[in-house]
């Protein structure tokens, strides 16, 4: 079998720092898109619920900005969607176990803000290795190692500049790239193509002064001999390790600084990799297929009820028309037409191998975190649910219809959209979300797909967390002592409703061996 080229990761950052611009100039490069303007962003906090169902609606955008593809260098590369804006989600956290590698994008004027250190955070709990771009250099920001600095203290990662700004905002010159040793001038009036940049190898060439002045280009070989000094080394394995993460400078929006980063990318990015099952671990080379489901896009069309799964592909290689078999329910399964992603178009295929992602077309056979193999009983670990922030308790409207409500329900948590808990007291049916507009988002579909009418009523504490304990007494004590409110999800695990952060830090001093998790996926 030929190497495996493939290089599939995610962007995280938080809304607004650039994501959709620098996905859009990564398409460009790959020459898989033409022109600017191509990729939709999420836009705005301003957004509506209106606004992001005509989005929805919209199926063949939001579906093909899921996953886009092209091809760079000999690499196939593959950017997965992380949804950020309105629509952030589970299905951010949950893309980021389908991807082997991430790039992270900082707002220079903004700083490390906190989507980008709760998204960091999961990369960094799964060892995935994260490359950064500091965007809008070409705005008066925070200084480069003033942002280094942040980046290393909030983020816990060792950085390693790859690139670095001379100047910034108006003055904004260029960029060096240290990886490449070489400097890359810029130009505030001209949008820089690969074909026309200015590019100056020797550092202590006239040329140079000539171009960025004698006080820049001082201060360029000065902070170079200085950076030198205070950082480290590329080192691959701790990149790899996802406890170093390269830097590199520009502006997104300019077209500046972007080709050094992808150049890098591509050659530094890991191809497919092992991934973690309940038994044992799994490896991209292995012959036998084996993927997972880690998304669903339902068709908000009420006429037509079918939705795609995302499905990662593992190990092995997937073959249309062929039975797998469906681990959850050991039941067969077949597919005549999977679809790959490259930028903006969907395309039938006949085969897929490790780092694909395919699109199977669903009518409800898939739930999140689904394995397919070729017979063995696989379920692949770090497909997480993800202490959701906020909750409600749902109330059917119209107790006639009653089935609707509930079908409603277990189809939205199947989709991963929401997560339900029962209440062990009471019984009653609890919903948490992890970004607040889900919960318009499931009013309006519970009523317009599954004839459904529900109301939310606010609840009374604050926090949530898994609960385990060793000695099952432990367990069974506290929830004896604290039986209003305690939960289980649906696959039975008991989680408790805390009034506040403080009391969950109390009670795991009074309990003795008590242990609370903010994943479900912690046996
Ligand atoms: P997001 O997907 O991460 O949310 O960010 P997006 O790319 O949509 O960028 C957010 C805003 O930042 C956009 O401006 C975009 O033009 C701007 N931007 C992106 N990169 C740069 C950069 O390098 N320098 C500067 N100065 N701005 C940048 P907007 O006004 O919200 O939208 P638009 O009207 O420009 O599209």
């Amino acid at each position: 079998m030929n190497e495996n080229k493939r290089l599939t990761f995610a962007i995280i950052s938080h809304p607004d720092a650039g994501k959709t611009t620098i996905t859009e100039k990564l398409l460009l490069f790959g020459g898989a898109i033409h022109a600017a303007g191509a990729v939709k962003s999420g836009k705005s906090t301003k957004k509506t619920v209106s606004d992001f169902m005509e989005m929805e609606k919209d199926r063949g955008i939001s579906i093909s900005t899921s996953v886009m593809g092209f091809d760079y260098r000999g690499r196939k590369v593959n950017i997965l969607d992380t949804p950020g804006h309105a629509d952030f989600s589970e299905d951010t956290y949950r893309t980021l176990t389908a991807v082997d590698s991430t790039l992270m994008v900082i707002d220079s004027v903004k700083g490390v803000e906190e989507r980008t250190r709760k998204l960091c955070e999961i990369c960094r709990m799964r060892k995935t290795p994260i490359i950064t771009f500091i965007n809008k250099f070409d705005r008066e920001g925070k200084d480069p190692m003033e942002l280094l600095d942040e980046v290393e203290a909030e983020l816990n990662i060792t950085v390693c500049p790859m690139s670095w700004p001379v100047g910034q905002g108006q003055n904004l010159k260029g960029v060096y790239s240290i990886y490449e040793k070489r400097l890359i001038l810029f130009n505030a009036h001209e949008i820089q193509e690969v074909e026309n940049s200015l590019i100056i190898d020797d550092l202590e060439s006239d040329e140079l002064s000539k171009r960025i002045g004698e006080s820049n280009a001082a201060r360029l070989r000065e902070e170079l001999a200085l950076i030198t000094e205070i950082y480290p080394e590329y080192d691959e394995e701790l990149y790899l390790s996802g406890e170093l993460t390269p830097v590199f400078f520009g502006s997104a929006i300019n077209n500046f600084g972007v080709r050094e980063l992808l150049d890098c990318f591509v050659d530094v990015a890991p191809g497919p990799g092992t991934f973690e099952a309940e038994d044992r671990m799994v490896e991209a080379v292995e012959p036998k297929f084996s993927g997972f489901i880690f998304k669903i896009h339902a068709n908000l069309d009420p006429r037509h009820r079918d939705r795609i799964a995302f499905m990662r592909v593992v190990s092995g290689e997937f073959e249309k028309n062929k039975i797998y078999t469906h681990v959850r329910t050991g039941k067969g399964y077949k597919t005549s037409n999977p679809t790959a992603f490259m930028a903006q178009s969907r395309n039938i295929i006949d085969t897929a191998i490790p780092g694909d992602i395919i699109g199977l077309h669903d009518t409800g056979t898939f739930k999140i975190g689904d394995t397919l193999t070729e017979g063995e009983s696989v379920q692949f670990k770090g497909i997480p649910s993800f202490a959701p922030q906020i909750f409600r308790t749902v109330v059917n409207k119209d107790p006639l219809k009653d089935k609707q409500f509930k079908k409603g329900l277990d189809q939205l948590a199947e989709e991963g959209v929401v997560q339900i808990f029962t209440k062990l007291s009471t019984k009653q049916k609890l919903i948490g979300v992890v970004g607040a507009l889900q919960l318009e988002v499931i009013q309006h579909r519970m009523e317009h797909e599954y004839k459904s009418t529900c109301k939310f009523e606010p609840v009374d504490f604050q926090t949530a967390c898994w609960i385990a304990a060793e000695d099952k007494s432990v367990l069974d004590r506290f929830c004896g002592d604290n039986q209003s409110k305690i939960a289980q999800d649906v696959r039975g695990q008991l989680i408790y409703l805390a009034p506040s952060k403080w009391m969950l830090d109390r009670t795991v001093e009074e309990y003795e061996g008590l242990r609370y998790f903010f994943t479900s996926d912690f046996k």
